[in-house]
């Protein structure tokens, strides 16, 4: 090892190879860029490998027109790469002070990088490295001058991405009102133009309630003036406030919904695809949407009940000093329709549940029926789906009924309380007036009716309160039930990010669906080299598709080992393993766009080239020439302008134009008609070049190519071996394959298909 350190830019690409891997892996990127920016991304991936991280500067993809990557460039693939990375201006003091040991990238000024891997504090120096040295090179000790004279502060800060803890909170109330308070500007503000509203809203009642008499009583004009006039103001600052307040809260809602939308939306997408095959789309739409309800509820009731306590607040001392006794009287009634409505709470709150439930079973027809058209019309179900529709519209129409009618008793019992608040309370205070010798005069009186109103409204909608808390707490129980499953989140952004080369091992692993009797996987060891090209054939339900389920990371609780290139898989980043397996199924899904942005499928840094390429290799260039607008034309929702073996190859150049080391087709050329299977089968010798094929079929005929070709059955694996060799010694692989060719069978045509072969085998 070179232990002198190196002159960036001095030594050939080749030969440093040998001392630095990064070095390595940009020659064999072919990335062919000036030496600083060589140094820059050695840098880079240096830092990275110190998280544990393994750049690829393949999927930097530098483009010709922009050869030297910027800051945000290189702060994106970081990230990409699952680190947390930032760019941030610092001086040499500040580097000085930083007290963690992991190396810091600076960005020197004349485009290449350094690596801060040290410091000494006394003698006031920094340790440098140059990152396109060996590993093992000293550090270089510079000073404040000299590093000044090549860096102005650029600097590149990476660290190990903490993104999977914070994703693990609990979606729940608290959770949701944490993100209510991150605005808490926006908060204060409505809260002061509430208060003030109140106060507003009351002065109206006390001047008149004050001034009226005296207006009367002595004719006075210019009061009543001075009182209208202060009423005027009051009034419009009134209006303008409370606009303001709408506005606030307005926004507040919409910042929410933006925060909850995107964390709901992030949170579904890492949950399993287990997950999505198990429940129903429309429940678990349905689901999600309640999430609209616990949003009202924080913008809207939950703030307004703040509102009303502070209202409460000032009325009640403000009756108790008007008179004592009909205070008492009104807050007693008050606190009357609160106990009724805290009765009807619980069963409103089941009622609630059933609506939900049921409006989930609606809404999960719906969606079926639309998802399944095709079936529908086919199999002519429209009458039965109808009628099924019809029983869930009916049962949520009953208990939205039913639901009203209960809600209906709470009002009408309370109708009386809220009543006497408002009128009974002066007329008792009239009588009051009249045959007792308190003293309660008019104003009061006036005061009492203007106000006592007030109190019943606040104390009703705190009681209502519970309920809403009840109903949120449900909606937020629906939400959290699909988004507080374990997901992926940390299989997604921690672990190993190899280079892969494409060995395969299964080690023992043995795999059972949940809720399944039987193992689908049975102690199944198998071990093949990078390049191989596999096949698996087997009966139906033989554990062929769970083999590439489990490769592709979406089935993980198995026991057992599976290695890749000999790391285990479980410590293998999981979108790391998902991004560089490539995949291909019987039935893929298009989306809606170009048939270019189908292939390139909004992975960055791919050009037309690309979508090309991979086109000519799947063999799909020779139709998408012949499409309308060729590469430009539009696929429709559910790819209805394509044939299912268009459809196909198209998937499958989707899947090659990331050159996957790792190939997987799960019957991907089943549905093809003989023309479209030999085109693709063609080219399957090219398509495998340099990298593993997991190919299963059932067609072993399009196995022949295969450099192994796996025979499983119940799980387990009964043979590996060539083609002749199996036909050779395994009495499965022989029947399957003189089923399929009967002409070939050495016992004559109908004979093998009759006779017994398969029981030999057990
Ligand atoms: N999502 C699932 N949930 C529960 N059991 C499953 C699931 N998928 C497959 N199985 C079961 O696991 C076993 C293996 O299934 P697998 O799909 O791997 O078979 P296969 O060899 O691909 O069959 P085919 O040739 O019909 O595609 C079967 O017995 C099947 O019933
Ligand atoms: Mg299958």
């Amino acid at each position: 090892m070179n232990d002198t350190p190196r002159n960036p830019g001095s030594g050939d690409a080749g030969n440093q190879s040998a001392v630095n891997p990064d070095m390595a892996a940009l020659h064999d990127a072919s990335i062919d860029v000036s030496p600083q920016v060589q140094t820059r991304l050695a840098a880079v991936m240096n830092v990275a490998r110190y998280h544990g991280v393994e750049m690829n500067p393949e999927t930097l993809r530098l483009r010709p027109e922009d050869p030297s990557p910027t800051p945000p460039m290189l702060i994106d693939w970081l990230r990409e790469a699952g680190l947390w990375a930032r760019g941030v201006p610092m001086n040499f003091r500040q580097l000085t002070k930083i007290e963690d040991p992991a190396p810091i990238v600076l960005l020197l000024d004349d485009g290449g990088a350094a690596l801060v891997v040290g410091r000494d504090r006394e003698k006031h120096v920094l340790y440098l490295r140059d990152p396109r040295g060996g590993l093992h090179d000293p550090a270089v000790a510079v000073d404040e001058l000299r590093l000044k004279q090549v860096w102005s502060g650029a600097t590149l800060l990476v660290r190990a991405s903490r993104n999977g803890v914070g994703e693990e909170t609990v979606f729940n109330l608290a959770l949701l009102a944490k993100m209510v308070w991150s605005d808490k500007l926006i908060l204060r503000d409505i809260a002061i133009s509430s208060i003030t509203l109140t106060l507003l809203s009351l002065v109206p009642i006390l001047v008149v309630m004050r001034t009226i008499g005296t207006v009367l009583q002595f004719h006075s004009t210019s009061t009543l003036n001075l009182v209208i006039l202060l009423l005027i103001v009051a009034v419009i600052f009134e209006a303008l406030l409370s606009w303001g307040r709408k506005l606030m809260e307005v926004i507040l809602a919409a910042k929410l919904d933006a925060r909850l939308n995107l964390m709901i939306f992030d949170r579904l997408l890492s949950l399993p695809i287990e997950f999505f095959e198990r429940q129903q789309a429309g429940v678990i739409t349905s689901k999600i949407v309640q999430v609209g309800k616990v949003r009202d509820f924080l913008t809207g009731k939950l703030m307004n009940t703040f509102i009303d306590l502070f209202m409460l607040s000032i009325l009640l001392p403000l009756l108790f000093y008007i008179n004592a006794t009909l205070a008492w009287t009104v807050l007693i009634a008050a606190s009357l329709i609160a106990a009724i409505i805290a009765v009807f709470l619980r069963p409103l709150g089941l009622m609630t549940g059933r609506i939900i439930s049921a409006e989930a079973g609606k809404g999960s027809v719906l969606v079926e029926s639309i998802y399944g058209i095709r079936t529908v019309k086919a199999l002519a179900l429209e009458s039965t789906r109808s009628a099924d529709w019809d029983r869930r519209v009916a049962e949520v129409a009953e208990l939205h009924v039913e639901q009203s009618r209960l809600a209906n008793w709470p009002a009408t019992l309370s109708m009386p309380l809220q009543r006497y608040c408002s009128y009974g309370a002066i007329t008792l205070g009239a009588y009051i007036a009249l045959h007792t010798n308190n003293p309660v005069d008019a104003a009061s009186l006036t005061g009492f009716m203007l106000l006592g109103g007030r109190v019943a409204g606040p104390l009703v909608s705190m009681t209502g309160l519970l309920e809403d808390v009840q109903n949120a707490q449900a909606a937020i129980g629906q939400v959290g039930e699909v988004l507080n499953r374990p997901n992926e989140k940390y299989a997604l952004t921690h672990g190993l990010r190899p280079r892969f080369e494409g060995a395969i091992e299964f080690d023992d692993v043995t795999f059972k669906y949940e809720g399944a009797k039987t193992a689908a996987l049975d102690k199944m060891s198998f071990k093949i080299p990078a390049g191989t090209m596999l096949g698996l054939v087997g009966r139906s339900g033989s554990g062929k598709s769970t083999i590439t389920r489990l490769l592709q990371g979406i089935n993980r609780d198995y026991s057992g080992a599976i290695k890749i290139d000999g790391n285990d898989m479980r410590e293998i980043n999981l979108r790391h393993i998902r991004k560089n397996f490539g995949m291909v199924l019987q039935d893929n899904f298009l989306f809606r766009g170009s048939v270019r942005d189908n292939i390139i499928a909004g992975r960055p840094g791919l050009s037309f080239e690309d979508a090309v390429r991979a086109a000519r290799l799947a063999g799909a260039e020779e139709f998408i020439e012949r499409l309308p607008n060729g590469y430009d034309t539009f696929i429709q929702e559910g790819s209805p302008n394509l044939s299912g073996g268009q459809k196909q190859r198209l998937a499958i150049a989707r899947a090659l134009i990331s050159d996957p080391k790792v190939l997987i087709m799960d019957e991907a050329t089943s549905a093809l008609d003989p023309e479209s299977e030999a085109l693709v089968n063609a080219n399957i010798l090219r398509i495998g070049k340099g990298r593993t094929m997991v190919i299963v079929s059932h067609r072993l005929s399009s196995l022949l190519d295969c450099d192994l070709i796996m025979v499983l059955d119940r799980g387990r694996t009964m043979d590996i071996g060539t083609h002749y060799e199996l036909v050779e010694r395994c009495a499965i692989y022989r029947h399957l394959w003189f089923q399929q060719n009967r002409h070939l069978s050495p016992e004559g045509s109908d004979n093998a298909a009759t006779k017994p072969v398969l029981t030999q085998g057990h």
